[in-house]
Protein backbone atom coordinates (compact mmCIF):
# COMPACT_ATOMS: atom_id res chain seq x y z
CA UNK A 1 0.00 0.00 0.00
CA UNK A 2 1.55 3.42 -0.61
CA UNK A 3 0.01 6.71 0.35
CA UNK A 4 0.36 8.93 -3.17
CA UNK A 5 -1.48 12.58 -2.95
CA UNK A 6 0.38 13.91 -5.98
CA UNK A 7 -1.31 15.75 -8.63
CA UNK A 8 -3.80 16.77 -5.26
CA UNK A 9 -4.32 20.38 -3.56
CA UNK A 10 -4.49 20.40 0.40
CA UNK A 11 -5.33 23.78 2.39
CA UNK A 12 -3.86 23.16 6.30
CA UNK A 13 -5.24 25.70 8.22
CA UNK A 14 -3.08 26.86 11.33
CA UNK A 15 0.01 25.18 9.30
CA UNK A 16 2.47 28.40 10.88
CA UNK A 17 3.47 26.11 13.58
CA UNK A 18 2.36 23.37 15.75
CA UNK A 19 0.81 20.31 14.53
CA UNK A 20 -0.14 21.84 11.02
CA UNK A 21 3.56 22.41 10.14
CA UNK A 22 3.70 18.41 11.10
CA UNK A 23 0.79 18.08 8.79
CA UNK A 24 1.61 20.26 6.23
CA UNK A 25 5.59 18.69 5.69
CA UNK A 26 3.15 14.97 5.97
CA UNK A 27 0.60 15.99 2.87
CA UNK A 28 3.58 17.07 0.60
CA UNK A 29 5.99 14.56 1.31
CA UNK A 30 3.07 12.17 -0.15
CA UNK A 31 3.08 14.43 -3.04
CA UNK A 32 0.57 17.22 -2.54
CA UNK A 33 0.56 20.66 -2.66
CA UNK A 34 0.17 22.59 0.19
CA UNK A 35 -1.74 26.07 1.05
CA UNK A 36 -0.09 26.65 3.75
CA UNK A 37 -2.53 28.67 6.28
CA UNK A 38 -1.40 30.95 9.01
CA UNK A 39 -2.92 33.58 11.24
CA UNK A 40 -0.43 36.11 12.71
CA UNK A 41 2.64 33.81 11.64
CA UNK A 42 3.18 35.08 8.24
CA UNK A 43 7.05 34.47 8.09
CA UNK A 44 6.99 31.03 9.50
CA UNK A 45 4.57 30.04 6.63
CA UNK A 46 6.39 31.49 4.30
CA UNK A 47 9.38 29.65 5.27
CA UNK A 48 7.36 26.56 5.15
CA UNK A 49 6.32 26.70 1.91
CA UNK A 50 9.57 27.46 0.66
CA UNK A 51 10.61 24.03 2.23
CA UNK A 52 8.18 22.42 0.99
CA UNK A 53 8.09 23.21 -2.35
CA UNK A 54 5.85 21.78 -5.17
CA UNK A 55 4.03 24.60 -5.55
CA UNK A 56 3.02 24.94 -2.09
CA UNK A 57 1.75 28.83 -1.18
CA UNK A 58 1.15 30.54 1.86
CA UNK A 59 -2.22 32.52 2.57
CA UNK A 60 -2.81 34.34 5.73
CA UNK A 61 -6.21 34.95 7.62
CA UNK A 62 -7.67 35.26 10.47
CA UNK A 63 -9.99 32.85 11.00
CA UNK A 64 -11.94 34.34 14.09
CA UNK A 65 -13.40 37.01 11.27
CA UNK A 66 -15.73 35.11 9.45
CA UNK A 67 -15.23 37.40 6.30
CA UNK A 68 -11.80 36.05 6.68
CA UNK A 69 -12.94 32.35 6.20
CA UNK A 70 -14.49 32.88 2.85
CA UNK A 71 -11.63 34.87 1.64
CA UNK A 72 -9.61 32.31 2.82
CA UNK A 73 -11.20 29.50 0.34
CA UNK A 74 -11.31 31.63 -2.49
CA UNK A 75 -7.60 33.02 -2.52
CA UNK A 76 -6.38 29.31 -2.58
CA UNK A 77 -9.26 28.82 -5.19
CA UNK A 78 -7.85 31.30 -7.42
CA UNK A 79 -4.30 30.18 -6.56
CA UNK A 80 -4.59 26.30 -6.90
CA UNK A 81 -7.71 25.96 -9.23
CA UNK A 82 -8.92 22.97 -7.84
CA UNK A 83 -8.74 22.10 -3.44
CA UNK A 84 -9.12 18.00 -2.98
CA UNK A 85 -8.45 18.17 0.78
CA UNK A 86 -9.45 20.51 3.39
CA UNK A 87 -7.88 20.52 6.86
CA UNK A 88 -9.40 21.98 9.28
CA UNK A 89 -6.12 22.21 11.92
CA UNK A 90 -6.04 25.53 13.44
CA UNK A 91 -7.54 26.62 16.73
CA UNK A 92 -6.99 28.09 20.11
CA UNK A 93 -7.48 26.94 23.58
CA UNK A 94 -8.59 30.54 25.77
CA UNK A 95 -8.22 29.84 29.66
CA UNK A 96 -11.06 31.31 31.20
CA UNK A 97 -11.18 30.69 34.73
CA UNK A 98 -15.30 31.08 36.09
CA UNK A 99 -13.97 34.00 38.29
CA UNK A 100 -13.34 36.34 35.59
CA UNK A 101 -15.72 39.07 34.72
CA UNK A 102 -18.65 37.87 32.92
CA UNK A 103 -18.04 40.24 29.81
CA UNK A 104 -14.39 38.83 29.74
CA UNK A 105 -16.22 35.17 30.18
CA UNK A 106 -18.46 35.61 27.43
CA UNK A 107 -15.55 37.08 25.03
CA UNK A 108 -13.46 34.20 25.85
CA UNK A 109 -16.60 31.58 24.21
CA UNK A 110 -16.99 33.73 21.63
CA UNK A 111 -13.41 33.90 20.09
CA UNK A 112 -12.86 30.08 20.88
CA UNK A 113 -16.08 28.80 19.62
CA UNK A 114 -15.13 31.38 16.27
CA UNK A 115 -12.08 30.11 15.48
CA UNK A 116 -12.63 26.53 16.80
CA UNK A 117 -15.99 25.86 15.29
CA UNK A 118 -17.48 28.55 13.20
CA UNK A 119 -13.91 29.20 11.03
CA UNK A 120 -14.39 25.02 10.62
CA UNK A 121 -17.87 25.36 9.70
CA UNK A 122 -17.50 28.21 7.14
CA UNK A 123 -14.48 26.60 5.43
CA UNK A 124 -16.16 23.04 5.74
CA UNK A 125 -18.95 24.92 3.90
CA UNK A 126 -16.98 26.39 1.08
CA UNK A 127 -15.32 23.06 0.72
CA UNK A 128 -18.93 21.44 0.40
CA UNK A 129 -19.71 23.59 -2.71
CA UNK A 130 -16.48 23.25 -4.34
CA UNK A 131 -16.19 19.47 -3.61
CA UNK A 132 -19.79 19.22 -5.63
CA UNK A 133 -18.65 20.73 -8.47
CA UNK A 134 -15.63 19.13 -8.91
CA UNK A 135 -16.50 15.33 -8.32
CA UNK A 136 -16.12 15.04 -4.64
CA UNK A 137 -13.22 15.80 -2.09
CA UNK A 138 -12.02 15.39 1.78
CA UNK A 139 -12.46 17.13 5.08
CA UNK A 140 -10.51 16.32 7.90
CA UNK A 141 -10.54 18.00 11.00
CA UNK A 142 -8.55 18.19 13.89
CA UNK A 143 -10.35 17.89 17.19
CA UNK A 144 -9.67 17.14 20.57
CA UNK A 145 -9.54 14.19 23.21
CA UNK A 146 -11.54 17.09 25.06
CA UNK A 147 -14.50 16.42 22.40
CA UNK A 148 -15.63 13.44 24.30
CA UNK A 149 -13.72 13.61 27.73
CA UNK A 150 -13.80 17.02 28.45
CA UNK A 151 -11.17 19.11 29.69
CA UNK A 152 -10.21 21.04 32.84
CA UNK A 153 -12.26 23.75 34.70
CA UNK A 154 -10.77 26.85 32.82
CA UNK A 155 -11.18 25.04 29.54
CA UNK A 156 -14.93 24.54 29.28
CA UNK A 157 -15.61 26.53 25.83
CA UNK A 158 -12.46 24.91 24.17
CA UNK A 159 -14.44 21.31 24.69
CA UNK A 160 -17.69 22.58 23.44
CA UNK A 161 -16.04 24.14 20.79
CA UNK A 162 -14.03 20.71 19.84
CA UNK A 163 -17.56 18.32 20.50
CA UNK A 164 -19.02 21.14 17.99
CA UNK A 165 -16.34 19.75 15.35
CA UNK A 166 -17.16 16.34 15.86
CA UNK A 167 -21.05 17.15 15.53
CA UNK A 168 -19.77 18.95 12.24
CA UNK A 169 -17.99 15.87 10.56
CA UNK A 170 -20.26 13.18 11.58
CA UNK A 171 -23.32 15.76 9.86
CA UNK A 172 -21.11 15.97 6.29
CA UNK A 173 -20.02 12.40 5.99
CA UNK A 174 -23.78 11.88 6.32
CA UNK A 175 -25.13 14.56 4.43
CA UNK A 176 -22.63 14.58 1.49
CA UNK A 177 -21.58 11.09 0.91
CA UNK A 178 -23.41 10.60 -2.25
CA UNK A 179 -21.84 13.86 -3.44
CA UNK A 180 -18.15 12.39 -3.02
CA UNK A 181 -17.49 14.14 0.37
CA UNK A 182 -15.97 12.39 3.00
CA UNK A 183 -15.62 13.71 6.62
CA UNK A 184 -12.93 12.70 9.53
CA UNK A 185 -11.81 13.65 12.94
CA UNK A 186 -8.42 13.08 14.23
CA UNK A 187 -8.75 13.73 18.42
CA UNK A 188 -5.50 14.46 19.81
CA UNK A 189 -4.70 14.43 23.57
CA UNK A 190 -1.45 16.39 24.57
CA UNK A 191 0.84 17.11 22.40
CA UNK A 192 4.28 18.87 22.49
CA UNK A 193 3.25 22.31 21.07
CA UNK A 194 2.99 25.70 22.68
CA UNK A 195 -0.69 25.07 23.12
CA UNK A 196 0.37 22.41 25.29
CA UNK A 197 2.56 24.83 26.98
CA UNK A 198 -0.06 27.31 27.24
CA UNK A 199 -1.95 24.21 29.41
CA UNK A 200 1.25 22.88 31.17
CA UNK A 201 1.81 26.30 32.51
CA UNK A 202 -1.86 26.24 34.15
CA UNK A 203 -1.25 22.89 35.36
CA UNK A 204 1.79 21.90 35.93
CA UNK A 205 4.48 19.70 34.07
CA UNK A 206 2.45 16.41 35.56
CA UNK A 207 -0.52 16.82 34.03
CA UNK A 208 0.69 16.54 30.27
CA UNK A 209 2.07 12.95 30.95
CA UNK A 210 0.18 12.04 34.17
CA UNK A 211 -2.19 9.34 32.13
CA UNK A 212 -0.17 9.16 28.97
CA UNK A 213 0.60 5.28 28.87
CA UNK A 214 3.39 5.75 26.62
CA UNK A 215 5.39 7.77 28.71
CA UNK A 216 6.85 10.11 26.64
CA UNK A 217 4.89 13.05 25.20
CA UNK A 218 2.95 12.88 21.80
CA UNK A 219 4.52 14.64 18.75
CA UNK A 220 3.39 16.87 16.38
CA UNK A 221 4.49 14.00 14.40
CA UNK A 222 2.75 11.28 15.74
CA UNK A 223 -0.39 13.08 14.64
CA UNK A 224 0.45 14.01 10.93
CA UNK A 225 0.22 10.35 9.52
CA UNK A 226 -3.50 9.93 10.26
CA UNK A 227 -4.32 13.05 8.78
CA UNK A 228 -2.34 11.92 5.72
CA UNK A 229 -3.88 8.65 5.46
CA UNK A 230 -7.45 9.96 5.92
CA UNK A 231 -6.64 12.38 2.89
CA UNK A 232 -5.57 9.94 1.02
CA UNK A 233 -8.79 8.25 0.11
CA UNK A 234 -7.68 4.43 1.85
CA UNK A 235 -10.11 5.07 4.17
CA UNK A 236 -13.21 6.71 2.70
CA UNK A 237 -15.69 4.28 4.10
CA UNK A 238 -14.63 5.14 7.58
CA UNK A 239 -16.36 8.55 6.23
CA UNK A 240 -17.55 10.25 9.92
CA UNK A 241 -15.22 8.60 12.03
CA UNK A 242 -12.87 9.68 14.82
CA UNK A 243 -8.94 8.59 14.95
CA UNK A 244 -8.09 9.06 18.29
CA UNK A 245 -4.08 9.87 19.05
CA UNK A 246 -3.43 10.60 22.74
CA UNK A 247 -1.34 7.48 23.69
CA UNK A 248 -4.06 5.64 25.79
CA UNK A 249 -4.78 8.48 28.18
CA UNK A 250 -8.53 8.63 27.11
CA UNK A 251 -9.96 5.27 26.01
CA UNK A 252 -13.49 5.32 24.19
N1 LIG B 1 -1.34 20.54 21.37
C1 LIG B 1 -2.24 19.79 21.96
O1 LIG B 1 -2.03 19.25 23.06
C2 LIG B 1 -3.57 19.53 21.28
C3 LIG B 1 -4.41 18.55 21.82
C4 LIG B 1 -5.63 18.29 21.22
C5 LIG B 1 -6.02 18.99 20.10
N2 LIG B 1 -5.20 19.96 19.59
C6 LIG B 1 -5.69 20.69 18.41
O2 LIG B 1 -4.72 20.63 17.38
C7 LIG B 1 -4.83 21.79 16.56
C8 LIG B 1 -3.46 22.43 16.41
O3 LIG B 1 -3.01 22.79 17.71
P1 LIG B 1 -1.48 23.08 18.08
O4 LIG B 1 -1.22 22.38 19.35
O5 LIG B 1 -0.63 22.84 16.92
O6 LIG B 1 -1.61 24.65 18.43
P2 LIG B 1 -0.57 25.84 18.31
O7 LIG B 1 0.82 25.34 18.36
O8 LIG B 1 -1.03 26.83 19.31
O9 LIG B 1 -0.85 26.39 16.82
C9 LIG B 1 -2.11 26.93 16.52
C10 LIG B 1 -2.21 27.22 15.04
O10 LIG B 1 -3.53 27.76 14.80
C11 LIG B 1 -3.40 29.03 14.19
N3 LIG B 1 -4.39 29.98 14.67
C12 LIG B 1 -4.77 30.19 15.96
N4 LIG B 1 -5.66 31.19 16.01
C13 LIG B 1 -5.86 31.61 14.73
C14 LIG B 1 -6.65 32.63 14.14
N5 LIG B 1 -7.45 33.44 14.85
N6 LIG B 1 -6.58 32.79 12.81
C15 LIG B 1 -5.76 32.03 12.07
N7 LIG B 1 -4.99 31.04 12.57
C16 LIG B 1 -5.04 30.85 13.89
C17 LIG B 1 -2.01 29.53 14.54
O11 LIG B 1 -1.58 30.43 13.53
P3 LIG B 1 -0.62 31.73 13.80
O12 LIG B 1 0.39 31.32 14.82
O13 LIG B 1 -0.05 31.95 12.44
O14 LIG B 1 -1.52 32.84 14.23
C18 LIG B 1 -1.20 28.24 14.57
O15 LIG B 1 -0.75 27.91 13.28
C19 LIG B 1 -5.84 22.71 17.27
O16 LIG B 1 -7.09 22.61 16.64
C20 LIG B 1 -5.90 22.16 18.67
O17 LIG B 1 -7.12 22.43 19.31
C21 LIG B 1 -4.00 20.24 20.16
Amino acid sequence: MRIDLSGKAVLVTGASRGIGVAIARGMAGAGARVAVHYGRGREAAETLAAELGQGAEPFGADLADADACGRLWADVERGFGRIDVLVNNAGVAVGSPLDVPDQQWAADWDRTLAVNLRATALLSRAAIGHFQANGGGRIVTVASRAAFRGDAPDYLAYAASKAGQVALTRSVARAYGRDGITAFVVAPGFTRTEMAQEFIDRYGPDVALRDNALGRFTEPEDIAPAVVFLASGLADHATGTTIDINAASYVR
